[in-house]
């Protein structure tokens, strides 16, 4: 299933930067190499992210076992993206 269209990423490729290490759609973005474009897919990717360290991450240092619904702040310039979601 595709995650981003923009970019064609499906769920595999999520999950598998996931695995290595990403924590946020934004860092899922920086293993691709790639940048945000239209944004409609990062609630996915958040989703996505916070399930997989619910599940696996057990030595993060970042997150816990129970998901936690504002884990980082929204960047200063949050309003610029589109459909009110930041990548972070
Ligand atoms: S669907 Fe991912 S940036 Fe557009």
């Amino acid at each position: 299933m595709y995650v981003c269209i923009c970019h064609a990423l499906n769920d595999k490729q999520v999950t598998k930067a996931l695995e290595n290490g990403a924590r946020t759609p934004a860092s899922v973005f920086r293993h691709y190499e790639r940048q945000v474009q239209c944004g409609k897919c990062v609630p996915m990717m958040r989703e996505m992210a916070q399930s997989h360290c619910a599940n696996q991450c057990h030595s993060c240092s970042t997150h816990t076992a129970t998901p936690q619904p504002a884990l980082l702040p929204e960047p200063a310039n949050a309003e610029s993206f589109p459909y009110g979601v930041a990548a972070e």
